[in-house]
């Protein structure tokens, strides 16, 4: 499968945020880039956002509540993103499992909702500073991959995201050898949770960068990228899918 590059811009972008959508698409679409490229804006953008990229790139959510409709003020259900032309949809961020104390159960409904509306789902895993300090970063991988990832996940409806808490919006990265050694892990879980899981893409995030973006992506295991504040203009996002298509 071809590297997936995907930017998540958080809570953060207005309308004349489109014109980087824009920029990024037409890059896309005349450089035929080795990656699926994929672009999470905020909720008010998504809709827009699918009507710029026009197909030239895929346009994601960021969250999604489980259930497909209700009574729940401010929420929005995956098959609202798909009705909105997204599709694919982040789940389990560490944003929203800090902020809003979701756990590894709410973010495995989530993953459910998402194939039921039939939207990838990319799931996000990770240590904090302190698990990695005290040497616990392999087990909590394996709990959330065990907790979040449901059965019935494979490589085409699901793609996981290793974001070490640590390193998300710090400049920090892990060195290669340890992204390496937590990529093979993450792969082991999933073999051992069920082949049909084998061939599921593992991004790696957290403040990657186009200066280090090329050395991550070459990574054994890395099957590429989610990337928060370098994803916010084309300037910087570019590069990033040049270097996967160097893969
Ligand atoms: P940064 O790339 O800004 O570190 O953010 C990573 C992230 O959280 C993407 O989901």
């Amino acid at each position: 499968m071809k590297p997936l590059i995907a930017g998540n811009w958080k809570m953060n972008g207005l309308t004349p945020a489109l014109a980087d959508v824009e920029t990024v698409a037409e890059i896309v679409s005349t450089s035929l880039p080795n990656a699926d490229v994929l672009i999470c804006p905020p909720a008010t953008l998504v809709h827009r956002a699918v009507q710029t990229a026009a197909g030239r790139i895929a346009i994601g959510g960021q969250d999604c509540r489980p259930e497909p409709s209700g009574a729940f003020t401010g929420d929005i259900s995956a098959e609202m993103l798909r009705d909105a032309g997204a599709t694919a949809v982040i789940v389990g961020h560490s944003e929203r499992r800090q902020y809003h104390g979701e756990t590894n159960a709410l973010v495995a409904a989530k993953a459910r909702a998402a194939w039921r509306a039939g939207l990838l789902s990319i799931i996000c895993i990770g240590e904090t500073g302190d698990e990695r300090t005290r040497g616990q970063h392999l087990e909590v991988c394996k709990d959330q991959l065990a907790g979040s990832v449901p059965e019935g996940a494979n490589a085409d409806n699901t793609a996981i995201a290793y974001e070490p808490v640590w390193a998300i919006g710090t400049g920090k990265t892990p060195t290669i050898a340890e992204i390496g050694a937590i990529h093979a892990h993450i792969r082991q879980c999933l073999t051992r949770l069920g082949t049909a899981r084998t061939a599921i893409r593992i991004l790696y995030g957290g403040s990657v960068k186009p200066s280090n973006a090329r050395e991550i992506l070459a990574t054994p295991e890395v099957g590429g990228a989610l990337v928060g504040g370098a994803s916010l203009t084309a300037a910087d996002f570019h590069p990033i899918i040049a270097a996967a298509s160097a893969k």
